[in-house]
């Protein structure tokens, strides 16, 4: 069997005295969304920060298609094919739609081809086209969303992480979000999303973990822990069994 396209190997990360990452291990095949859901504080942040190089485990192993990443910088995870969209949409909101774009593809010499690609996000997310000369700041939070996952994809990434990217939106601005990381999944992107919103995440994911306080609770097909009785258990941290 091929090796997992991501490999999280008993990772553990701490801020001082705080351990916000205790022996978490899972993993994302290629063509798999994988959602990672758990209320606020878990470590989901930290999950997604330790794999894209922004904070450095203590403990554990990463790899990716089968080559160890772990301590690496981001900017080395990036060129690896690994991107990560923050909790929050930080859009540069002086600079242009177009510019956000091409900032995200600063990493690639292939200059035609990311011209190719921005017409191509153009016509996706015809929002951005429209607006494409104007400040990003005037975009709404949702088109921002949409923004900021188009300027993760300029990078040519074989794995996108997504944290939070339904946070603060409407239901309806989140389903348009939900919409498109379903496109990006069945166009064989593979994905690593992190909600708040179990029932969303269950939704979009082939495969969920759920972690608390650190850990792994519960973990699994997504059709399989949505009818789990113990979901709402290890989700908010009383006595979910550890996967
Ligand atoms: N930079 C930091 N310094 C100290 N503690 C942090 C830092 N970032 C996160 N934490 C703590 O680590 C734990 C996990 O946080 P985080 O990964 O942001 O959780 P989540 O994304 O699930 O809300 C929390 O207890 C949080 O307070
Ligand atoms: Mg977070």
């Amino acid at each position: 069997m091929n090796p997992p396209l991501l490999h999280v190997e008993n990772l553990v990360v701490r801020y001082g005295r705080i351990t916000a990452l205790d022996d978490v291990s899972l993993h994302v095949d290629a063509g798999e969304t994988v959602a990672i859901v758990g209320p606020n504080g878990a470590g989901k942040s930290t999950l997604l920060s330790a794999i894209a190089g922004l904070v450095r485990p203590v403990h554990g192993n990463l790899s990716f298609q089968g080559e160890p990443i772990l301590g690496q910088s981001l900017e080395r995870t990036v060129r690896r094919g690994i991107a990560l969209v923050p909790e929050g949409r930080h859009v540069f909101a002086g600079l242009t739609v177009l510019e956000n774009l091409r900032i995200g593809a600063v990493i690639r010499r292939d200059h035609a081809a990311v011209t190719a690609e921005i017409d191509r996000f153009m016509q996706i997310f015809p929002i951005l086209g429209t607006r494409r000369d104007e400040p990003a700041g005037r975009l709404s939070g949702g088109e921002q969303q949409m923004l900021v996952i188009a300027r993760a994809l300029m990078s040519d990434p074989a794995l996108l992480m997504l944290d939070e990217p339904s946070l603060g939106l409407a239901p309806s601005i989140t389903d348009q979000v939900y919409e498109l990381i379903a496109d990006l999944g069945k166009q064989g992107l593979s994905v690593l999303v992190v909600e708040q919103n179990a029932d969303r995440a269950l939704q979009a994911a082939n495969r969920t973990c759920v972690i608390n306080s650190g850990r792994v609770r519960l973990s699994g097909p997504s059709q399989r822990l949505a009818a789990d009785p113990d979901f709402e258990a290890a989700y908010f941290g009383i006595g979910g069994r550890a996967a």
